[in-house]
């Protein structure tokens, strides 16, 4: 059997950087509050010359690099996004064509913050298949271009970044088994009504908007609930995962789930501290940074889990 298998990740994350202490100067917040209630002590931020799709293009090169491959060995790009730089074209023919890529299949993946597990379930089925061999996978987001400043419900949350993995055709286990959810009964706990027909409307708010609390009994119930399924399907315990690698919303969050599947915290990443929420890219990021630390090894089992807009949530166990 043909397996998909993470040969190579990528990162880039903005230079400039916002605290909580920045923050106090913009909204009525405090330092205190933000660390308490999510965990976040600072988040990277975008400047003028910078978009998601440089920092797409930034990542995916250091990816290409790690993997000892050219873009033109690629197959396939899915960036996910819920931040194009426009509308048209897609980041994913945007970053193929800066990348000096062939004229493959690119497409952008719409999941918000669980873009990035569907894009690798996506990666993997033309892998498996034997339709391709060796794909490009985003998850790239400027999210502060779709904030609102003077919210402080929200703006405390949220950061730029993008990671990036190479996924190849492999006689040996990676990715194993993803399962992908989607509820849009839930849909309006979290929206963002920019780039819609009727965007001009100025009785229409073009930024996040979120029920935090609901968002955040739904993430917990439903990631626990899935950590469990990933794992009585593979067959394993929680004792096998090596690594947790959750999406980084909460750190409030991500120890309610590890709790429920009894992951001691030791063995998960976490890099909401210093990232905040990146959407599509938290998951890509924290996974670049566990393996540019050492801490991920080849051969590790890891177990991914992300949940957003949509809403959608999905996990993917991967041999590394
Ligand atoms: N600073 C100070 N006070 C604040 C702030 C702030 N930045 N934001 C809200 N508050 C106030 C509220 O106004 C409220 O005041 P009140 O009691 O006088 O009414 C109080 O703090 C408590 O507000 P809650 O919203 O109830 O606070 P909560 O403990 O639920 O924490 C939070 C809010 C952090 C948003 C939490 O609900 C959460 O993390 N939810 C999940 C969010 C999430 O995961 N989003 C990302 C998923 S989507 C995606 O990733 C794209």
């Amino acid at each position: 059997m043909t397996f998909a298998k993470i040969v190579a990740t990528g990162g880039y994350l903005p230079k400039k950087i916002l605290t909580n202490r920045d923050l106090e100067s913009m909204v009525d917040t405090t330092d205190e509050w933000i660390v308490e209630r999510t965990g976040i002590h600072q988040r990277h931020i975008i400047s003028d010359d910078e978009t998601t799709s440089s920092m797409a293009l930034a990542a995916s090169q250091q990816a290409l690099k790690n993997a000892d491959l050219n873009a033109t060995d690629l197959d396939l790009i899915i960036v996910a996004t819920i931040t194009p730089d426009k509308v048209m074209p897609c980041a994913a023919c945007v970053l193929q064509n800066q990348l000096g890529a062939r004229q493959v299949m690119a497409f952008d993946l719409g999941a918000a913050c669980a873009g990035f597990v569907y894009a690798l379930a996506t990666a993997q089925q033309f892998i498996e298949t034997g339709r391709y061999r060796t794909v490009l996978v985003v998850g790239a987001e400027a999210m502060s271009t779709i904030l609102d400043w003077n919210d402080r419900s929200t703006c405390v949350l949220f950061g730029d970044g993008a990671g990036a993995a190479i996924l190849t055709a492999s006689d040996k286990p990676g990715i194993r088994n993803c399962h992908l959810y989607a509820d849009g009964g839930l849909g309006n706990v979290l929206t963002v009504n920019s780039c819609l027909p009727g965007y001009h409307d100025s009785s229409k708010n073009p930024y996040v908007e979120m029920a935090g609390r609901e968002v955040f009994k739904f993430a917990v119930n439903s990631l626990g609930d899935l950590a469990k399924e990933t794992l009585n399907v593979a067959g394993l315990q929680p004792s096998d995962i090596d690594w947790l690698i959750p999406h980084q919303a909460n750190i409030r969050i991500i120890q309610a789930v590890a709790k429920k599947i009894n992951c001691p915290l030791d063995k998960v990443i976490i890099t909401v501290d210093h990232h905040g929420n990146t959407s599509s890219a938290s998951i890509p990021l924290a996974l670049h940074e566990g393996i540019s630390s050492g801490k991920v090894k080849p051969g590790q089992n890891l177990l991914l889990e992300a949940f957003g807009g949509g809403i959608a949530w999905g996990s993917a166990l991967i041999t590394l």
